[in-house]
């Protein structure tokens, strides 16, 4: 201590005033009550080692007691720690309570949805069986795809060598057989081809495999062949083409493009006996 401190405060003579002083100041309980009760500090006098809390070394030793060094694994958390802990936590609740699914027990369980159905396979094509079924599909297949070029009645336009449907001997008559017709509808048809007497050329039969499905093409074509004046089925009986008929035809041509002659010709049908069949099982025999 230098003199000027001492004179600046006048009344103190020891360093433990001078320490009473300060607490007094900083209004210390702990140290007012150390350091200003008379008993007190004659019990802490007694302590081994202690000077009593009137003396340099009590004080400090009191001073020492009350900031005691932290200790390796125990220091004081870093503020921006505890911030980011709090951060993470909340966080963390929050995505808990947000996904948790209620903590429902077969949310997570897969065991619990043994029992439920398994979504539905692939869509199976109908296969119209009558011959009233095949010609209603064919009918709006015919109006809306077909009827552009060969006319809603069927009777084609000759100027535009686009050939007749009623009454041609590809459709019912005595060139008529499934596989020769599911090939011109799957494919397309291309070249000279004689129909009623005279003999179409110039214009190409666009394909239809790709636009009709094989049910819609047995339609159209029992259609074409029960309409006007064609009468493939006078009874209306039984089936006259098949989608079973066209699926096989689709099959064993396949696709038509590697070899380029995606459309078929007039020799490529005669080489079709009319008892051929694609499925083997009956004789597609034409039909008046
Ligand atoms: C873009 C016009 C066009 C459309 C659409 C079209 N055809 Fe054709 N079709 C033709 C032409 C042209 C020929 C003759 C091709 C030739 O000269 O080789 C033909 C030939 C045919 C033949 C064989 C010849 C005959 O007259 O019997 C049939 C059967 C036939 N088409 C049925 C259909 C059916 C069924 C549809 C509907 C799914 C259809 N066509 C759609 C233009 C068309």
């Amino acid at each position: 201590m230098s003199e000027p401190n001492r004179d600046a405060a006048p009344g103190v003579e020891s360093v433990t005033d001078m320490h009473r002083a300060l607490m007094t100041q900083m209004n210390d309980p702990v140290m007012l009550t150390a350091a200003g009760d008379d008993t007190t500090g004659d019990e802490r006098g007694d302590e081994p080692g202690a000077g009593g809390s009137d003396s340099v070394q009590g004080m400090h030793q009191m001073l020492m007691r009350e900031h005691a060094e932290p200790r390796d694994g125990f220091e004081p958390v870093p503020f921006w720690v505890a911030v980011v802990c709090g951060g993470l936590l909340a966080w963390g609740g929050y995505y808990i309570g947000a996904n948790s699914a209620d903590f429902r027990r077969d949310v997570y369980d897969r065991a619990d949805l043994k029992d439920v159905p398994p979504p539905a396979g692939p869509v199976v094509e109908p296969n119209p069986r009558t011959v009233d079924d095949l010609k209603r599909i064919g009918e709006q297949k015919y109006q809306t795809i077909c009827a552009s070029c060969h006319g809603p009645e069927g009777k084609g336009q000759p100027a535009q060598n686009i050939p007749p449907l009623d009454g041609s001997e590809w459709v019912a008559g005595d060139q008529a057989s499934a596989a020769r017709l599911s090939r011109i509808l799957l494919y397309g048809l291309n070249g000279p081809i004689p129909v009623k007497g005279r003999t179409y050329n110039g214009a190409v039969m666009p394909q239809q495999g790709n636009v009709l499905k094989d049910h819609e093409i047995a339609g159209v074509l029992t259609y074409v062949r029960n309409s006007w004046g064609n009468k493939a089925d006078p009874e209306n009986a039984k089936p006259t083409i098949t989608a079973d008929e066209v699926k096989a035809a689709r099959t064993k041509e396949g696709a038509r493009k590697p070899n380029g002659t995606q459309p078929v010709n007039h020799d490529e049908l005669l080489k079709l006996p009319l008892t051929y069949s694609d499925t083997g099982t009956s004789a597609a025999a034409p039909k008046k």
